[in-house]
């Protein structure tokens, strides 16, 4: 009899933790995109730091069914900096510190679990790279008190993950987002060579196509800026050999002048006004016009013909690659930053050719249709749209 109850005891215990187990599983799923932040073993490299020597990490969502094989990494932005000042300031800000990361994230979008919201990469092994170097992952260089290493992260996670299993992955995407959307483009092809037996290996740049524009007013504060930020950082001397042999190195960090050599198939997701390029990169003189990029409803007809240039200037550039074979692009008018962080941007009703952006990237990916090189036309929508305002957009 005792045993009989201890027997029953137990089954009751395991069918409890089954249930537990069961349950787990099911709140993950329901709720379930709350992931730990894991921070980049110190075994593999011991300098992968932020800039105030905490260690780098990122958050991670193993893959499950048949998508236990597939990597998708999203590379945190967070704009730059380019001097001691700007740098110290990151010190106690998320974008040079783990000490300021959530110690949870919410994924979603391409990191959705959700099947219905993102149907060609919700099983995939899901990482979001924690963006604390503010050198787009390229730093390597130390300052009073400042450590730059992006470059050192970068390697020393892409070693973790090849460890973890995505040395053996069968599709990988690199993907990123403005500043992240930029080391996307700079380690494409990085990327690709980690991974010499994976049948499908490509990167998804979103809002990371920072141009130089030399016809466009700000062009040479542009270039500055960016001169600043390769300098500090000390990568201006590894950024793409081909564009460094034939121009100024210091502008070889702005894709419009690196994308035509990428191997590797890249696709683009860019607003034609971009917001965060036309407050922070376009450099009007006239101060009012921060003011418009903050709210639409301030703009005068001058800042309107400014973004209206930069739009122009923005989808000649893009127009460049149309030739290229392996670069695809989603260019749409709606006034925005960043597609891969908000519901939104993913699966806006705001389509091209009749598809969202997670439809054109998924159908671009798997090779589903001929290459998807979209840009909305001037004629249809010469100004910026404030998207948000509108009820189905
Ligand atoms: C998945 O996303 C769809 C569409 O957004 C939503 O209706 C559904 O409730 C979500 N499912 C879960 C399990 O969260
Ligand atoms: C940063 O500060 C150090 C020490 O004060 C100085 O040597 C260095 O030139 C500064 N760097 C820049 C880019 O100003
Ligand atoms: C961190 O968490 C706070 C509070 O939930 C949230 O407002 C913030 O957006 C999160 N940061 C990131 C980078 O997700
Ligand atoms: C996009 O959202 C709509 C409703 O908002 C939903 O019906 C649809 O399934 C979603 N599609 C994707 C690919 O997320
Ligand atoms: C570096 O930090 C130490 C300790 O906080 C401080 O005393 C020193 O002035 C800092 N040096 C520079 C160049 O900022
Ligand atoms: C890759 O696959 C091989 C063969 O199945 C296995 O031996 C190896 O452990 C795997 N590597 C990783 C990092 O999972
Ligand atoms: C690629 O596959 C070959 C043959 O299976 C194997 O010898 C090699 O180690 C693999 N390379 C990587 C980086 O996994
Ligand atoms: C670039 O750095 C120099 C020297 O620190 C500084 O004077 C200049 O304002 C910076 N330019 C930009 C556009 O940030
Ligand atoms: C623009 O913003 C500045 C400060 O943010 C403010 O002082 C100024 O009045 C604003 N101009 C307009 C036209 O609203
Ligand atoms: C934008 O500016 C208008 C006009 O000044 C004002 O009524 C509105 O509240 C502002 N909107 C936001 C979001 O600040
Ligand atoms: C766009 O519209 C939304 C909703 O009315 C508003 O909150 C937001 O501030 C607007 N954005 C700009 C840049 O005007
Ligand atoms: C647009 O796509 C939807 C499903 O994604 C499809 O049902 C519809 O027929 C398409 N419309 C056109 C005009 O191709």
């Amino acid at each position: 009899m005792e045993t009989n109850i201890q027997t029953m005891a137990d089954h009751f215990k395991k069918l409890v933790i089954c249930l537990v187990f069961v349950m787990n599983i099911i709140h993950h799923q329901v709720h379930g995109e709350r992931v730990g932040f894991n921070k980049v073993s110190l075994t593999y490299v011991t300098n992968a730091v932020c800039l105030d020597g905490s260690p780098a990490g990122y958050y991670y969502d193993p893959g499950f069914g048949d998508g236990v094989s597939n990597w998708v990494i999203y590379m945190q932005g967070g704009g730059w900096c380019g001097s001691n000042g700007s740098c110290r300031y990151r010190l106690t800000q998320e974008t040079g510190s783990s000490n300021y990361k959530n110690q949870t994230m919410y994924f979603g979008q391409i990191r959705s679990e959700n099947q219905t919201e993102n149907p060609d990469f919700y099983n995939w092994n899901k990482i979001f790279l924690a963006y604390c170097d503010s050198s787009s992952l390229m730093g390597d260089a130390d300052h009073p008190n400042i450590t730059s290493r992006g470059a050192v992260i970068f390697d020393a996670i892409m070693q973790e993950l090849l460890e973890k299993g995505m040395a053996n992955a069968t599709n990988a995407i690199l993907s990123g987002g403005s500043a992240g959307g930029l080391a996307a483009i700079l380690h494409c092809d990085g990327f690709r060579s980690l991974l010499p037996n994976s049948s499908r290996v490509k990167c998804v740049i979103d809002s990371g196509f920072f141009i130089h524009a030399p016809q466009l007013h700000g062009a040479e504060k542009r270039a500055e800026y960016f001169a600043n930020v390769s300098a500090y950082h000390g990568f201006t001397n590894n950024l793409a050999p081909s564009c460094r042999s034939r121009m100024n190195a210091n502008l070889c960090i702005f894709p419009e002048y690196i994308l035509k050599d990428i191997q590797t198939p890249l696709f683009l997701v860019e607003s034609a006004f971009d917001e965060y390029q036309l407050g922070y990169h376009y450099v009007s003189d006239d101060p009012n016009f921060l003011n418009c990029t903050k709210n639409l409803t301030l703009c005068t007809p001058s800042h309107f013909q400014s973004m209206k240039d930069y739009g122009v200037a923005l989808r000649e550039k893009l127009e460049e690659l149309r030739g290229s074979t392996s670069i695809g692009m989603f260019v749409h008018p709606c006034y925005r930053h960043g597609h891969f962080y908000e519901k939104l941007g993913w699966n806006a009703s705001y389509k091209l050719k009749n598809k969202t952006i997670a439809q054109a990237v998924g159908d671009w990916f798997f090779d589903r249709s001929s290459l998807f090189q979209e840009i909305d036309t001037d004629n249809v929508y010469p100004l910026a749209r404030n998207c948000t305002k509108l009820p189905n957009i």
